[in-house]
């Protein structure tokens, strides 16, 4: 087969960017929509699915263990589950393509049902550690019965028939983890429970309770929380609507702060207080972002973002806003790059395993386009100059959000950004072209 051709794009400054958008439906919640979905017996919908490829790669799995998933005309998502423990054994591996999320989370649903099945992913899944997630399923009762050769994709799990709930304290702030201990221990007979010294984005814990298991969530430590989950429940099929994903907005919220003069809304972008370091940390720069009617929908806070271009300053971004903002940190980079002084961003050691080496590709995507940053031991430091010369080709390393991060940066910069392949944007944000089209921006 050949290799997919490269879709390299440019982004060029222009005039401000105007006008109002919708950034597409949250990923972690379009995963756990459609594998709480598949575990449930009757008839879930799921309004404002995130159609990016990451999620059609999680439908296309939880079809392959059993449950039925369709697309209404309407555009919303009808799943029929098969209950907890109820999957079939798939006939063929379930490739995840370039998703950590869906691969870990179909991990953690599968270790408790009584099924073998394989598991694989693209050249930047099958790089990324898998170790973290398979060490508790295998307490629980899971066997690895091929490959994860240095704990790497591609591997053979096979599910425990009598899975055992455990008691887990989560060696690192991961929601992925977490998540996918909760997914197998809804198999076990009595309590799982977790334990995160970090507090991790809690969608997984707020769905469990939306689909009418018992789940109760205490803090614990400074800063983290104790999950307990009681095993063998009767989920009750339910109604999810997804709201805007907060990772997803980033990328034209940054970019209305340093293309001058811009003024955009934002809508129903989800206010998750684990999901918003990023606005925290925009604000502390001095960026012009009004949180607009607050709201409720579907046991998310959403609300209307107004942004407007205005000066950013250098500040410090703590190691505990991390969780609460893991995916941003290429944005937040190129904002640094356009404010006045340093920004320094503590203990970044997770972005080394995202879909590529983040820290690294955002520090190169930076320096090759004349901007002044070093890597301190965990910390990424970038000295902002309030502007960017501009004018290299990125490579995006198979990363959506280094793609979309360097586009942003293209369209404040003096010289035009060009990345070598934009394909990869579609995992989690497809239309992000055209969306960017319609504020204003000039993205070909
Ligand atoms: C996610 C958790 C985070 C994040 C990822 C989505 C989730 O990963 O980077 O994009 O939906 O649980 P980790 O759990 O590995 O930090």
């Amino acid at each position: 087969m050949n290799a997919p051709a490269l879709m390299p794009l440019t982004a060029r400054r222009d005039g401000p960017l105007r006008g109002r958008l919708r950034a597409p439906g949250d990923k972690s919640i379009s995963h756990r929509a459609l594998i709480l979905g598949a575990m449930t017996v009757g008839e879930s919908l799921v309004h404002g699915l995130l159609e990016g490829e990451d999620v059609l790669r999680t439908a296309a799995a939880m079809r392959a263990l059993g449950a039925r998933l369709e697309r209404r005309e309407d555009g919303v998502w009808c799943i029929r589950g098969v209950g907890i423990g109820g999957f079939r054994q798939p006939a063929a591996p379930l490739d995840f393509g370039n998703s950590g999320t869906g691969c870990r989370l179909a991990l953690g649903a599968v270790a408790g049902c009584p099924v073998t099945a394989s598991f694989d992913g693209d050249a930047s899944l099958r790089k990324r550690p898998m170790r973290r997630v398979l060490d508790p399923l295998e307490r629980m009762g899971a066997r690895i019965v091929a490959g994860a050769q240095d704990g790497r994709l591609p591997l053979t799990l096979q599910g425990a028939r009598d899975p055992l709930p455990v008691t887990y304290e989560s060696p690192v702030a991961s929601a992925q983890l977490k998540s996918a201990v909760l997914l197998a221990g809804l198999a076990a007979p009595g309590e799982t429970t977790v334990i995160e010294n970090e507090a991790t984005r809690d969608h997984t814990e707020r769905l469990l309770k939306h689909f009418g298991a018992k789940i109760t969530v205490k803090p614990f430590g400074e800063r983290g929380r104790r999950i307990v989950l009681k095993g063998q429940p009767e989920l009750e099929p339910a109604s999810i609507t997804v709201p805007a994903d907060p990772s997803s907005a980033a990328f034209p919220l940054v970019a209305a702060l340093i293309v001058p003069g811009s003024d955009i809304i934002l809508e129903a972008v989800m206010t998750n207080p684990l999901r918003t370091g990023l606005i925290t940390t925009l604000r502390d720069m001095g960026a012009q972002i009004d949180i607009v009617d607050k709201r409720g929908d579907g046991g998310e806070e959403v609300a209307d973002l107004r942004v407007r271009a205005g000066p950013l300053k250098g500040v410090e971004v703590p190691a505990a806003r991390a969780p609460s903002m893991i995916d941003e940190y290429p944005i937040l980079a190129v904002a640094a790059a356009f404010a006045e002084g340093t920004t320094r961003m503590q203990g970044l050691q997770e972005l080394r395993v995202k879909e590529s080496d983040r820290l690294a590709a955002t520090a190169d995507m930076l320096r090759a386009n004349g901007v002044d940053v070093a890597i301190e031991g965990d910390d990424l430091l970038v000295h902002g100059k309030g502007r960017a010369p501009g004018g290299a080709e990125v490579a995006t390393r198979m990363d959506h959000r280094i793609a979309m991060a360097a586009l942003v940066m293209g369209l404040a910069a003096e010289n035009p950004v060009r990345i070598d392949d934009g394909a990869f944007i579609a995992t989690s944000f497809p239309g992000f072209v055209d969306l960017m089209h319609s504020l204003g921006a000039d993205v070909a």
